[in-house]
């Protein structure tokens, strides 16, 4: 058999692991969820639930990925053959989640393409999203983008995407500051910047939870086992918890500059009213150029920033499309160029409907949902909480916290032995069995919350 290859020491782990976790859903996804669900107190919710939540069910799904030194499906086999269910269940979330990560990312690449070729003052006026999502353009881009994806993992060049990306992503923090930092000068913006910060406690409803909860298993690639896969690449010399900190500082940072970035202009240029913050999917299209079109030079700045954005997604979209392409030829002992084409088709015929379902489609809708958003709630409101629960159940009680702690204190000891305990056996099963329950309630309309 072959030698499983591992990281080259810490370094290289934590950037690998954070290349997955940072992407559209810090740049793109965090501002419009905490813009719509009560600013400061949806930031505060979903810090809290990171360093508790995350940080726990990531050591878990380190540890396993380690302990075994296999991906997902393979994982939980090894470990239960009864509970194999949990590998498979995670691997079909990347499965859903990459044909409508891509239509965003082709927004993404349309966004860069009008910047490069002047058309920022276009992009910045209001019509500009609409128009475009209305057409059938947004589906070449997502094809485009979908079949960039793919190429880089069947000629498996990652590695040279991620030594650019590595030396991008600092940039994308400087940048992101700078334009941060510009945006809170804005006439109006600082009361963006309170609502962004403060948090208003009249604001929390369950829903927050639900959102920051979603949030945080897609941020940071978690309840779908693509955290197994990179430990099982991970060194024995490597402490997972440290590594696991040094995730978190970066995912949430990247998420909170983008909120800063976006929110208050959202303020400043729409008056921060309720409609202008609940826009959703569009927000950071429809904001940042309009702070570009404000700036100086924004025509190459808003260049910059997308070019940026694309390879922060690109290494994202490319740990979706890995782990999905590797489940399959592991399963099926399938070429990996046939499998590419496969994952490339499905993902083809399940983005169709997301890329058209604001314009074209905009009619249809399944649950009171526009595709898009379809997929979403079900792979990060349902599918993921659901693997969470297993998988918090299956280590609390069938594998028992202590082969998890014992992989952690393989390394060093391990300094959050017993929130990680309290959190697995007690905290997070009752909790996401009650998130969930309560999601799905809410979007069969059968209580409002
Ligand atoms: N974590 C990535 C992001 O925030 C998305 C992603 C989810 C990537 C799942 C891989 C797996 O953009």
């Amino acid at each position: 058999m072959e030698k499983r290859s591992s990281f080259t020491g810490k370094i290289g782990f934590v950037l690998a692991a954070a290349g997955s976790a940072v992407g559209l859903g810090n740049i793109w996804r965090f501002p419009y969820l905490a813009a719509k669900y009560g600013g400061g107190i949806f930031l505060l919710v979903y810090i809290i639930l990171a360093v508790t939540f995350g940080f726990s069910l990531m050591v878990a799904e380190i540890a396993i990925g380690r302990k075994t030194g296999l991906s997902c499906v393979g994982a939980f086999a090894k470990l239960n053959k009864k509970f194999s269910f949990i590998g498979y269940l995670g691997a079909l979330i990347p499965l859903l989640i990459l044909p409508y990560y891509s239509v965003i990312g082709g927004w993404v690449m349309k966004y860069l393409a009008a910047f490069i070729s002047g058309g920022g003052k276009d992009a910045a006026t209001n019509e500009y999203f609409g128009n475009f999502i209305s057409g059938a353009t947004p589906l070449v881009w997502f094809a485009i983008y979908i079949a960039l994806t793919m190429l880089v993992v069947l000629f498996g060049v990652e590695k040279g995407i991620e030594k650019v990306s590595k030396v991008m992503m600092p940039v994308l923090v400087v940048l992101s500051l700078f334009i941060a930092v510009y945006v809170m000068f804005l006439d109006g913006a600082w009361e963006g910047v309170i609502y962004y910060i403060k948090p208003d406690f009249s604001k929390f409803s369950i829903m927050t939870v639900i959102a920051a909860m979603g949030q945080l298993f897609y941020s940071m690639s978690l309840a779908m086992g693509i955290m197994i896969t990179y430990g099982s690449y991970m060194k024995k010399e490597v402490s997972i918890e440290n590594s696991i900190h040094q995730i978190e500082i970066f995912d949430t940072g990247i998420a909170f500059l983008a909120g800063l970035m976006i929110i208050p202009a959202v303020f400043a240029f729409s008056g921060g009213n309720e409609n202008a913050l609940g826009k959703g999917p569009s927000l950071m299209f429809e904001t940042l150029p309009k702070v570009f079109d404000a700036i100086k030079g924004g025509q190459i700045l808003g260049t910059l920033f997308f070019i940026l954005v694309l390879f922060a997604a690109l290494t994202s979209s490319i740990s979706l499309a890995e782990t999905v392409v590797s489940v399959i030829q592991d399963k099926f002992k399938v070429d990996r160029k046939i499998t590419c084409i496969i994952v490339l088709g499905i993902s083809l015929i399940l983005g169709v409907p997301s890329a058209l379902g604001y314009g074209i489609l905009g009619g249809v809708k399944i649950i009171g949902l526009q595709f898009l958003d379809f997929f979403d709630f079900f792979t990060n409101s349902i599918l993921m909480p659901v693997v969470a629960i297993f998988t918090c159940v299956f280590i609390g009680y069938i594998l028992k916290p202590k082969a998890i702690i014992d992989e952690v204190e393989a390394t060093a000891p391990f300094k959050g032995k017993k929130l990680f305990v309290v959190v697995i056996k007690y905290i997070a099963p009752i909790f996401l069995v009650a998130i969930l329950v309560s999601s799905v309630l809410d979007v069969f309309g059968i209580v409002k919350i």
